[in-house]
């Protein structure tokens, strides 16, 4: 364990200021609760680095990561800037800080929240007390492949998907490890019907798997995965897969545990250095309305206490404050199917109310 802690803030475009305001508040009330001495410092990223240095990953950001311990990132992009050049985009800048930073792991856990079984459109036999985690590799595949671009005359484009061995192995084992300390059940998705890059990563994880006897492993191929998510998601429980699919899983999956503004995310490399952040966007159409759910975002400080300072006793804590307020049936306007809803700001106060009790700090 650390003795101070350095965090940096990226607030970024849309609704990242406000959901990273509240995930604040509760940085400085875990901070009080747990004597910790935590050091916070902003820096801009994005859209707005963008607006103010024409680089959405500007190298005065760059400095401030190298000084920090993790990172805590609000929503980057916008539609005012869809049309600039490639690497102007908020959505690069996003890319080649996972690159830099080597984050090639990216945590997604998929839990219901027993509150919130009537918010999702599946019906709630099949998705309470759901726990899934999808492990996507982040800075690999389609999203990073060479060749890429546009011919001459712009009339064709192209991508390039293309994993190593040594890289679907390094994810791969970091998921059976995960499923190891869970019902030692992993799923591999991949296309193997049709992509050699999937028969490769297939034979990958088949060789590594003789490394984890312990483990039930399965492949399932993509589109099947996406249909028996939604058909019966309680079948899964770790999931491991590549970098495009990852991102289409969980949005999909997302639906699972009621809204998209519940997920948090962790994107590690392997010495733990860790950028947390909701999965969800920049919601242009809800900016400064005071009504973005900003659990998304406090569950991902909870991710970060967890594996960046290893500190599983204050994940708990903020897990079960959530939980609590979900209980005493608080809702923000996603959530809420009518119009009795809280704000941004009264929700993260709600949550805070529910740490300084100590009863939040067993496990319920
Ligand atoms: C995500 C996002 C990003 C991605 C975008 C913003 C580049 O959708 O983190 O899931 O595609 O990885
Ligand atoms: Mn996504």
């Amino acid at each position: 364990m650390i003795n101070k802690m350095k965090i940096l803030i990226l607030p970024g475009d849309g609704v990242g200021p406000e959901v990273t305001n509240e995930a604040v508040k509760v940085i400085h009330v875990i901070s009080d609760i747990y004597s910790l001495k935590i050091e916070l410092e902003y820096g801009v990223f994005g859209g707005v680095a963008v607006d103010k240095y024409n680089d959405p990953f500007p190298n005065e950001t760059k400095e401030k990561i190298s000084n920090c311990d993790a990172v805590l990132l609000g929503a980057v992009g916008g539609p005012q800037y869809d049309n600039l050049q490639k690497n102007k985009k908020p959505e690069s800048g996003l890319l080649s800080l996972r690159k830099q930073l080597n984050l090639f792991i990216n945590i997604r856990p998929i839990i219901s929240f027993g509150e919130l079984i009537n918010s999702s459109t599946i019906k709630s036999e099949y998705i309470n007390n759901l726990d899934i985690v999808i492990i996507r590799e982040l800075i690999s595949g389609l999203y990073f492949g060479e060749p890429r671009g546009f011919n001459n005359d712009q009339s064709e484009a192209f991508n390039t998907m293309r994993y190593s061995e040594s890289e679907v192995i390094r994810i791969c084992d970091y998921a059976f490890k995960l499923s190891q300390t869970r019902t030692k059940k992993l799923c591999s998705v991949d296309k193997a019907n049709v992509l050699e890059v999937s028969q490769l990563w297939r034979a990958s994880v088949n060789k590594l798997s003789k490394k984890f006897s312990d483990v039930k492993l399965n492949h399932m191929y993509v589109d099947n995965a996406a249909m028996q998510l939604v058909q019966n998601p309680k079948q899964f429980d770790v999931i491991v897969t590549e970098n495009l699919f990852g991102d289409i899983l969980s949005d999909l999956a997302s639906v699972l545990t009621g809204s998209i503004g519940m997920l948090p995310s962790a994107s590690l490399n392997e010495d733990n250095f860790g950028v947390y952040e909701p999965i969800h966007g920049s919601a242009p159409d809800i900016v400064n309305k005071n009504i973005v759910n900003p659990i998304a975002t406090i569950l991902s400080v909870a991710m970060l206490f967890q594996h960046t300072f290893n500190r599983l006793d204050i994940y708990d804590h903020i897990l079960n404050s959530v939980k609590l307020v979900l209980k005493d049936g608080k809702l923000t306007k996603d959530l809420s199917g009518d119009n009795k809803y809280v704000s941004t700001s009264d929700m993260g106060n709600l949550i805070i109310e529910k740490l300084k009790d100590k009863s939040s700090a067993k496990k319920i």
